[in-house]
């Protein structure tokens, strides 16, 4: 059994202990209903660092949609029979309270990459990323925490966010893992039914036809209309977002004179699907 820690005391305590015998921590952030991806950080993590926590919480801060949060799978025991396969150091899942006991009043707000994207169709979102990873920075005392890229955004915002505030925890990075026909793994993918499940690959699948025609040189003016076309023909719902993006600033781009990436958000029966692939 891992040690599982709820209160934000006794988790410093324990890392504490960890760093005064010369140890590194790496942090894992997740908000649980974890699959391979998550398990991918985490081996990552344990390749990177002495010891490793995963912090298991659903952030309310997070949500801007109160039946989103509601709705967010809680599968604690399956969770840690599942790390328990990998082997960490530590299970940290605070409850609510803990993490925004009374009078918390506090809140980091990024600017720049977490404007556009995500950011314009979720407000606050991306704040309470921030305030949340902010804190368990803190609270775990970590050296490096890992982030998938399955967030690009997300991941870009953290970065921006341990530059600007001078964080002494390290970020690092782990590409998306996927199903075999292409499906980026989430723990949103359980809520599709069979049907929309047999859909859902063609999102990933299209996103990787439209950067095979960007990098043939054709113009994303064209290119990404019909994208977005095969998207819904294949039975999308809508496609909320497609977009080429410079891959480090998310800014937008006319043409591939530098790094880029396309992103994506589309609705496929009632359940909002987001993916991105380099360019
Ligand atoms: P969550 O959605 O649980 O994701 C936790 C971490 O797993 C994130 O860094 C995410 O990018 C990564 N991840 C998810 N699916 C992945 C996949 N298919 N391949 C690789 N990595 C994947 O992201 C969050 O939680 C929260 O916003 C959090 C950072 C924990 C703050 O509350």
């Amino acid at each position: 059994m891992t040690p599982t820690y709820r209160g934000t005391v006794s988790m410093r305590a324990m890392a504490r202990n960890w760093k005064a015998a010369g140890q590194t921590i790496g942090l894992v952030p997740t908000m649980g209903a974890l699959h391979r991806g998550h398990l991918a950080l985490v081996q990552a993590a344990r390749r990177g660092a002495d010891r490793v926590i995963v912090s298991i919480f659903v952030n309310p801060k997070q949500f801007n949609n109160p039946e989103d949060l509601r709705k967010y799978p809680r599968t604690e025991g399956a969770d840690a029979a599942l790390l328990a396969t990998v082997g960490v150091d530590a299970i940290y899942m605070p409850t609510p309270d803990e993490v925004y006991p009374p009078g918390f009043a506090t809140s980091v707000s990024i600017g720049g990459v977490s404007l556009p994207l995500e950011g314009e169709r979720r407000p606050g979102h991306f704040d309470g990323v921030a305030t949340v990873v902010t804190k368990l920075f803190g609270m775990t005392l970590a050296d490096r925490a890992w982030f998938g890229q399955k967030d690009w955004q997300q991941l870009a915002v953290i970065r921006r966010l341990v530059a600007d505030l001078n964080l002494p925890t390290e970020v690092l990075a782990v590409e998306t893992v996927r199903d075999a026909d292409g499906l980026a793994l989430s723990s949103r993918n359980a809520r599709l039914l069979p049907q929309a499940r047999s859909i859902a690959p063609a999102l990933a699948r299209n996103m990787a036809l439209a950067v095979e025609a960007l990098r043939a040189g054709h113009d994303p003016q064209a290119v990404l209309p019909v994208a977005i076309d095969a998207i819904i023909a294949a039975g999308f719902d809508s496609v909320e977002y497609l977009e080429l993006r410079s891959a480090d600033l998310l800014e937008p781009m006319a043409a591939l004179d530098r790094p880029a990436r396309l992103l994506c958000a589309a609705w496929l029966d009632g359940i909002r699907l987001i993916d991105n692939l380099p360019v």
